[in-house]
């Protein structure tokens, strides 16, 4: 991919997703499309072991599918003291239909054993970025923080009440929009895409 793609498929139907790359990227002449334009497109399932295997056979897979240049995330949360869980489980944890509060509930549940000390915990956020030739790219980024023992906040998403950003002594559920983007392991990652943009738009 040594010239900038036209066209780029983001493997989501979450217009807020798209429109968040959208606004990062507003300089290029790229047009950003969803698989809300691709009913057909095909359902991936992701049953990989990492953040990494699932963003890349869903971006792989529907670059195939639709012969775009395609880019697919994976994120969640792992929590040191749980071995990491629930990692690529995060969306499903709990059970499947869970709600947001039923998931951070059961994560307090499993700590409610685990001192102060121990209660590190980092966010993930895994984008790949593939071409239906057969070119890969990932961009990782990583937030580290530390989990809570009740939730607090009404902002936000997912976990985002139970994680404490100690930089800000908030919660991901406390901090404005704007705010989380900039530390976020999605606003990182999303950075770390735009560059790469940026360096093809401009060799
Ligand atoms: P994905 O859509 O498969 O990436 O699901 C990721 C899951 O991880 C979400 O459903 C949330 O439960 C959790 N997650 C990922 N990013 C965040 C975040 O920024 N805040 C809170 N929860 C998150």
């Amino acid at each position: 991919m040594p010239h900038l793609p036209q066209k780029i498929l983001i493997a989501t139907k979450n217009l807020g997703k798209v429109n968040e790359i959208r606004d990062l990227i507003q300089d290029l002449p790229i047009e950003f499309l969803s698989l809300a334009e691709f009913p057909d497109a095909p359902d991936v399932v992701e049953d990989g072991e990492t953040f990494e295997e699932n963003a890349l056979k869903k971006a792989r897979t529907l670059a195939l599918a639709t012969g775009l240049v395609t880019l697919a995330d994976d994120s969640g949360l792992c929590v040191e003291a749980l071995n990491g869980r629930p990692g690529v489980l995060s969306a499903r944890y709990s059970g499947e239909g869970s709600s947001d509060e039923e998931k951070c509930l059961r994560i307090l549940e499993e700590m409610s054993e685990i001192p102060d000390s121990e209660r590190y915990a980092r966010f993930v956020c895994v984008l790949a970025l593939a071409d239906p030739g057969g070119e890969e790219y990932v961009f990782r980024g990583v937030c580290e923080g530390r989990i809570i023992r009740e939730l607090k906040g009404t902002k936000g998403f997912g976990y985002d009440p139970i994680f404490l950003y100690e930089e800000e002594g908030l919660t991901f559920a406390e901090m404005d929009r704007q705010s989380k983007n900039l530390v976020s392991h999605r606003g990182l990652a999303l950075r770390k895409f735009g560059v790469f943009l940026e360096q093809r738009a401009r060799p």
